[in-house]
Order: C-alpha cells, then structure tokens, then sequence
C-alpha cells in the first residue's frame, strides 16, 4: 500500500504515519526527518536544507525530488511506504506521479489530516522531538514517559529550530500558498481522504484505518 500524508505543518502527519507504517509494516518516509538527520549528521544535504528549514521555507525542488525518488527505490519500499512531507507542491506531486507510472505503479491513497491554523500553533509550542529517531511528542497531548527523554531511544528531547511562533506562522503561509493545492490534485485522481486532525490522536488514526481497512 502507497499512501502519501498531507496537511498543514502540525497537522499530526507525522503522528498517524508512523502509527500507519506499524499497523501495515511499511517504511514510513519523511522528508523533514531525512534532512534532520542529515542536519544532525552534517552532510552536504545537510547544510543545504539547514538553511531554508529554519527559515520555514521549502527546501528547493531540485534537492529534494531526487533524494525521495532514490529512498522509494530502496528495496524496503517493495510493498509500499507511507510518505510524510512529500509532495509539497505541484512540481514534487508531478515528479512523483511520473515517476510511478515509469514504474507501472500509483499510489493508493492521499489522506489530508485536516486541522485549522488556529489549533496549529498551541500544537507546536508543546512538541518535542527526537533528532535520533523521528519521534515526537507533545507536552500535554503525547507526553514521553520520562520528561525530556525519548521512549525509543533514551535520546533527550528538543524543540525543533523551526517550532518557534514567528516560524510556524510562516510555514503555514507557505503551506497554503504551495501545498494546499495538492488536496485538489489528489482529488482529482481519486485517491484524496480527508479525516478531521482536531479529535485526540487514536480517534484520528481510527478514522484513518476506517477508510485503509484493517
Ligand atoms: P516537516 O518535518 O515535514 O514539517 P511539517 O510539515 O512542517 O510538519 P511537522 O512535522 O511540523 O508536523 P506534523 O504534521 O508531522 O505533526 P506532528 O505529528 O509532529 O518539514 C520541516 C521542514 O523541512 C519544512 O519546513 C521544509 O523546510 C523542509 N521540507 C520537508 N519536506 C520538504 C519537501 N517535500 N519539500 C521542500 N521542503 C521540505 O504533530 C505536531 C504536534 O501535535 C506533536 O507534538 C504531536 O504530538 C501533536 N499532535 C498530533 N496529533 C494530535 C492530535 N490529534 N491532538 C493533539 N495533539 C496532536
Ligand atoms: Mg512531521
Ligand atoms: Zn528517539
């Protein structure tokens, strides 16, 4: 099964794909966590994305087609992957369709975790990530069993670069302006879900398993 992830930056992408990844044992790919890593690990991709990310602004294009069009070929990707923060506009949407069709596959389902601006920011605030593993976490909604240190991992918890208030407003506008029209694109295929991001997370996910069967 290939299903793609979208919705606003805090939208619970990242939350219900790593649920879907284990519930149908598929990779789950994100790209914010291949820069990260990347970041963390002070690549050459790295210090490329660093900049733009902190920013709140999109990694170019041209960087980051090529790095998810090489992880979907990966031989873990055989029978599907659940992809989160790809595509992110019209250009990486029509890149990965093409790429597909070449293939003679497409992607099953794009479900769009739907949640307004306004619940966004207070989301964000309270998250704490894991650089090491990609987990993440909320103060109030999803805390850590130890305060500030990953269940995974052991690894301490940080409020990511790009999580401050003046940055997410800015990654919203940009969500809007270059990734919401994907919801249109998907809906055109056929293949768009939309599944309300503002119930308690196993209520979201319930829903989501509700349209991809059990
Ligand atoms: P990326 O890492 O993808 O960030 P994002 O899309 O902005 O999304 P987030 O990870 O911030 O949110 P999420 O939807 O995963 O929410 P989460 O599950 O954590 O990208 C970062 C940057 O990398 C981009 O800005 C860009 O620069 C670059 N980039 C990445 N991909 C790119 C691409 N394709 N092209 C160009 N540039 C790219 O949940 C948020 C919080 O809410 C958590 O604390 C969580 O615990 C909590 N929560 C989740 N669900 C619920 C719920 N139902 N109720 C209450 N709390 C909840
Ligand atoms: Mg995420
Ligand atoms: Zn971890």
């Amino acid at each position: 099964m290939k299903i793609i992830m979208l919705g606003a930056p805090g939208a619970g992408k990242g939350t219900q794909a790593k649920k879907i990844a284990k519930k149908y044992e598929i990779p789950h790919i994100s790209t914010g966590d291949i820069f990260r890593a990347n970041i963390k690990g002070g690549t050459e991709l790295g210090m490329k994305a660093k900049s733009y990310m902190d920013q709140g602004q999109l990694v170019p294009d041209d960087v980051t087609i090529g790095m998810l069009l090489d992880r979907i070929s990966e031989a873990d990707c055989e029978k599907g992957y659940v992809l989160d923060g790809f595509p992110r506009t019209i250009p990486q949407a029509e890149s990965l369709t093409a790429a597909l069709k070449e293939r003679g596959e497409k992607m099953d389902y794009a479900v769009d975790v739907d949640v307004p601006d306004e619940s966004i920011v207070t989301r964000m605030g309270g998250r704490r990530a894991c650089l090491k593993c990609g987990a993440t976490y909320h103060v109030v909604f999803n805390p850590p069993k130890a305060e500030g240190v990953c269940d995974s991992c052991q690894e301490a918890l940080v409020l990511r670069d790009d999580d401050k208030p003046e940055t997410v407003q800015k990654r919203l506008t940009i969500y809007h302006d270059q990734t919401q029209p994907l919801i249109e694109y998907y809906k055109e295929q056929g293949i768009l879900v939309t599944v309300d991001g503002t119930k308690e997370l196993n209520e979201v996910f319930k829903d989501i398993v509700a349209v991809l069967g059990a």
